[in-house]
This record gives C-alpha cells, sequence and structure tokens, in this order.
C-alpha cells in the first residue's frame, strides 16, 4: 500500500500551483524573508485582523466579495472585504465603548453566522484575545472556558444563552452579554443591533507587538481540564504562507471550508489564512448532508475545498450516483484534515472529482498546517505529506533524538515557526511539557518514510478523534459521574469506520442501579447536554470493576486492548 503514489504533472493541472517546486521552496525558504508577503504597520507592528481585511479592503479587492453566507434555512447574504471593515471597525468600536482593552478576552458562541466572522475580526482590531466556543457546547464545557479565561465580554444568541444562564453565577467576571437576535438592552444583556447602529465605520486598528495574543481555543490533553491555547498576531503570517501553497488559494477564488470557527481550523483557514490571499470564503450555517453539501459545491462554483475525513467517508457511503447528478468542473483542489485520511478516501477523490484528497496535519496548537500534500507533489494515498517550508519536522524518541526513515516514534517538529502556540493560558508548566530535548512534541506516533513522507501511526495519549473532533476522556469521564446513577467511569476511543473513532464508555453504577436501554439513553442526553453534543458515548457498557492503578487511576490503555481484543502488555502497576 505504502508504494502507491499518485503522480502530478504540474502542466496538467487546471491552473498552475502557487508552489511549482516543493524542494526547491523549502530549501530556500525562511520565514524572516517571508515578512513582506504581509502588511506591516511602523516599527514592526501588525495585526492579524488588518491583514486579513482591511488590507484587501483598502485595496484594489475593496468590491470583491469575501463572504457568500448561506443560513440553515436558505437565507443567503454576500459581503465584501470592504464591508467587512466597516462590520469589523463598528464591532470594535462596540468593544470600546465597553471599555474592552488590549489583553481582555472577548468570547464567542455563536453557530456561523456573519457575526462571528466580523466579531472576532473586530475582537482583534482592538487588541483584545477572541475566544471561540463551538454551538454545541453544553453547561459544563462553558463554565470550564469562560471561568478560566475570565472572558469579560461573550456574545451568543438567546437560545445559546439559556446554557451560560445555567452557570453565569459562578462567572463574575463575565461583565456583559451581547445578543445578536435581541432589540433590548438591560444592564447586563445588551443588544448587538443596537450597539452597532450608534458605532462609527472607523477604527484606527491596534498596532500590535507580532507576538501579542491575538485569539485562543481551549482544547483537551489526557487529563484535566481543557487548556486555553494562545495564539499570537505573527501566526497570520504562517497562515497566509500556507494558505497559498497547500490549499493553493488566490483571489479569483471560491474557497469552502467546512470547519467551524470554534475549532482552530475555522479560525485559520476561514478567517485569517482565507482572507489575507484575497479568496472568496463560503460559509454554510447548516449541518452535514451529503445532497446539500454537493448543490453548495455546485452553486457557489467552489474552486478550493478544505474539509475533513469523516466528512469524506459519509460522503462515500451515501454513493457515487449522487455526485455525478451535479457539475462540480470547477473543483480544482480538494483537502482535507482532522484525523487519518484513509487512503480510498484519497482515491475516491480522484475517481469522482478527478482530484485526489489531499491530506494536511497540524493541530490546535500549532495554530497552522505544518504537514501537507501539495498541488505540485505526487500523493501517497495514506501519507500525510511533507513539511511546508519554513518547518522542520521529524520523528524522535522520547528523549527526543531523531530516529532513522521508518522508524515508529513522536511526531515533533523544531520550535519557531509563526503560527506556533505563543503559551498555554495561565499554565506556563503544561507549555514546558510540550518541549523535549529542542523539539515540540505533538503527541502523535508517525513515522517517515526514506521518500521523507510522513505516516500518521495514532495518538501517543488517551486522546480521542471522533468526527475530527478531539475528546479528552477526562472530561467525558467527569460529566459521566455527575450522573446520579454512576459511581465511575472509564472512556476511550473506540475504531469506527465511519467517524475514526467513537466514545466507548465503561461504567460502575451505583449500587441497587440497573443497567438498561433507558438509562443508556438518559445517561447519552445528560453527557450532551453537560458536556458537548458530540462528546457523548455512543457505546455505554455496565462493569462490575475497572482496571486500576495502585493508587487508583484507571487504566484507559487496558480497557481499550481488551475492547479490541489486543494483548494487555504490562499489568505489573495495575491493582489486581
Ligand atoms: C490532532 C489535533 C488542526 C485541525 C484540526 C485538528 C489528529 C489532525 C491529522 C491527519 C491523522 C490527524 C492528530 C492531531 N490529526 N490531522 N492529517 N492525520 N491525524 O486539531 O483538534 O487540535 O487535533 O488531530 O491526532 O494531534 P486538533
Amino acid at each position: 500500500m505504502k508504494n502507491e503514489v499518485i503522480e502530478k504533472d504540474i502542466k496538467k493541472l487546471s491552473k498552475e500551483p502557487n508552489l511549482k517546486d516543493y524542494a526547491a521552496t523549502y530549501k530556500l525558504f525562511n520565514w524572516k524573508a517571508a515578512y513582506q508577503h504581509i502588511d506591516w504597520f511602523p516599527k514592526g507592528k501588525i495585526n492579524a485582523a488588518h491583514n486579513a481585511i482591511d488590507r484587501n479592503a483598502r485595496g484594489d479587492r475593496k468590491s470583491k466579495v469575501a463572504l457568500f453566507w448561506e443560513g440553515s434555512d436558505g437565507e443567503k447574504r454576500k459581503y465584501t472585504f470592504l464591508e467587512l471593515m466597516e462590520l469589523s471597525n463598528k464591532f470594535a468600536n462596540v468593544l470600546k465603548t465597553l471599555g474592552i482593552e488590549r489583553g481582555d478576552r472577548v468570547f464567542f458562541f455563536l453557530p456561523r453566522i456573519p457575526e462571528l466572522y466580523y466579531g472576532f475580526l473586530g475582537t482583534l482590531k482592538t487588541g483584545a484575545i477572541a475566544g471561540t466556543l463551538f454551538a454545541a457546547f453544553g453547561e459544563q464545557a462553558l463554565l470550564d472556558r469562560l471561568q478560566n479565561s475570565a472572558a469579560r465580554i461573550l456574545i451568543t444568541n438567546k437560545d445559546l444563552k439559556e446554557r451560560v444562564d445555567k452557570v453565569k453565577d459562578k462567572l463574575p467576571r463575565l461583565e456583559k452579554i451581547i445578543l445578536v437576535d435581541s432589540d433590548k438592552n438591560t444592564d447586563y444583556v445588551l443588544s448587538l443591533t443596537k450597539l452597532m447602529e450608534k458605532a462609527p465605520e472607523d477604527y484606527k486598528v491596534a498596532h500590535m507587538d507580532p507576538s501579542d495574543p491575538a485569539f485562543m481555543l481551549y482544547t483537551s490533553g489526557t487529563t484535566g481540564k481543557p487548556k486555553g491555547v494562545i495564539h499570537q498576531h505573527l501566526a497570520i503570517l504562517h497562515e497566509h504562507m500556507s494558505a497559498k501553497w497547500v490549499l493553493d488559494l488566490r483571489e479569483d477564488d471560491i474557497y469552502w471550508c467546512t470547519a467551524d470557527p470554534g475549532w482552530v481550523t475555522g479560525i485559520a483557514y476561514e478567517i485569517l489564512g482565507t482572507w489575507s490571499n484575497g479568496a472568496a470564503t463560503l460559509v454554510y450555517e447548516g449541518r452535514f448532508d451529503p445532497e446539500k453539501w454537493y448543490d453548495l459545491l455546485q452553486e457557489y462554483d467552489v474552486t478550493v475545498w478544505y474539509t475533513a475525513p469523516t466528512a469524506v467517508r459519509l460522503l462515500m457511503a451515501a454513493g457515487n450516483d449522487l455526485p455525478e447528478k451535479y457539475d462540480l468542473h470547477q473543483l480544482r483542489h480538494i483537502c482535507s484534515v482532522g484525523e487519518p485520511l484513509n487512503p480510498e478516501g484519497v482515491k475516491w477523490g480522484k475517481k469522482v472529482f478527478g482530484i485526489p484528497f489531499h491530506d494536511t496535519w497540524w493541530q490546535t496548537e500549532t495554530g497552522g498546517i505544518l504537514i501537507a500534500n501539495y498541488p505540485c507533489m505526487d500523493v501517497k494515498p495514506g501519507s500525510m505529506g511533507k513539511p511546508i517550508p519554513g518547518v522542520v519536522a521529524a520523528i524522535v524518541n522520547d528523549k527526543g533524538k531523531v530516529l532513522p526513515p521508518n522508524n515508529e516514534g513522536n511526531l515533533a517538529i523544531k520550535p519557531g515557526w509563526p503560527s506556533m502556540m505563543q503559551q498555554i493560558w495561565r499554565r506556563p508548566q503544561k507549555y514546558e511539557s510540550y518541549f523535549v530535548g529542542g523539539w515540540y512534541i505533538s503527541g502523535d506516533r508517525a513515522l517517515q518514510d526514506k521518500d521523507g513522507y510522513f505516516w500518521f501511526i495514532g495518538r501517543a495519549d488517551d486522546v480521542i478523534k471522533t468526527a475530527g473532533e478531539r475528546v479528552g476522556p477526562f472530561e467525558v469521564e467527569s460529566a459521566l459521574i455527575e450522573h446520579p446513577s454512576i459511581v465511575e467511569a472509564g472512556v476511550i476511543g473506540k475504531p469506527d469506520p465511519l467517524r475514526g473513532e467513537i466514545i466507548k464508555a465503561f461504567v460502575i453504577l451505583k449500587p441497587g442501579e440497573k443497567g438498561s436501554d433507558k438509562l443508556l439513553e438518559d445517561i447519552q442526553k445528560y453527557v450532551k447536554k453537560h458536556l458537548a453534543g458530540y462528546a457523548y458515548p455512543r457505546e455505554i457498557e455496565f462493569v462490575e470493576t475497572l482496571p486500576k492503578t495502585r493508587s487508583g487511576k484507571i487504566v484507559r490503555r487496558f480497557l481499550k486492548a481488551q475492547e479490541m481484543g489486543l494483548p494487555i502488555g504490562d499489568t505489573s502497576t495495575l491493582e489486581e
């Protein structure tokens, strides 16, 4: 399988790619020299939002559509770069009148609606830190994030606010809630429409140091609460260059990224890197649906598409007759991220769209694509590709020693790429723990073949990837034991042909409780509501005991081996 190659001939591509010669560019490139690709203020100051929007709005792309938006109910809107500049300026002025200053945290808990996009940009313009919360989050997930970040302002809608109301007593630092769908102003809850009406269209964008924080995202590890990953304004340089090379974006593209800005892909490649390259972004508020997705690709003449393996597998499952009904000849480049993309998925792209899916690898912490397949480079189906120019990747052992080709080890990156996380919010030790022997250790296991291609093997820890969403088992376990019938819980990711992994929970019930289908459903609903709509266990097994270390820690590795019928390995530290 690993010998299979989809060969590329750049003369045969429908457009000459931005990156024409991977090897030559990789050899010559350095980040300092690339500073000229983005726009700077005097004295080495910068602003990511200025680069994404204002730079275009003040130039030739002023009247060019930047955002094609379609709501879940079919409503359609268009925004030019100029309009996005004015809206984000107004929003920045709104924040200013509310006393927001540099470094303050402003959070968004919204579906994919235009307010989220210009609000995010407006926040960056003030120098405050923008945080996004995925609309599927439940009470506990919201509380953890808003409490830890000490957000001063939250922008949401009436519907989602109900979840915030359940925890707002525990959020003394949250000063105001702004609703996008209300005309009423009270002391604590304000109307965005009312605030925007009065706000001026001009705004002097904050001149930031390259290392000043711009946005933050919470992500999960094996243990503990989610951690706040902070990205700096300079990340725009990485996002700009990688969008150019990997997504091959240019101003005449209609680009559709199916990710949500609640996750890093939606920020880096739906807002920042996309718009800084002058491309138009399509945003569809609605959910996944094969027919609707093909409709969108056709109707908007999408040229470049960035999606996720689970979506690819679901489209494959929906059959090849469906795409044949559509005219998708405009589509010239397709990419994927978030979890392993099976070789079948890569090849299915070629069969159905005439072009293979190009897998890309990165993480919330890396702020931008680090390893990828390129339009100009041969694709080995199943491989994540090669590091982008300016990024040094290697496979290292646990001490940080580089291993020779074809050896499994830790996928590691030389620190210093511009979108590398700049801190973990208020957890300096956690931040430090990512670095070993001069390498950033990703937490993924991989190998590099003799041609330099990287191949994903698995996570080094217990982190679960379900339909591309990153879920910490500890958070699910914590939510489960809050349920009145449960005493203890162990949670693992169980391989699943469609979703990559599903969440499986092993639970011990309180004495006298009996496992039933009704209880199972009740537990699932409980986790959905309290944690997040996607982070609930699709499978639950009621058990009498859980494997534990002598110090009482649940050994998930053991549960997983048992589930998969694999050897359980070293059991010497187990309690029984
Ligand atoms: C983890 C990071 C960065 C955008 C969304 C994910 C897994 C990501 C791939 C890939 C195999 C992948 C890794 C990684 N992952 N891309 N191409 N092949 N695995 O960000 O939620 O922070 O998750 O997703 O395990 O560590 P994230």
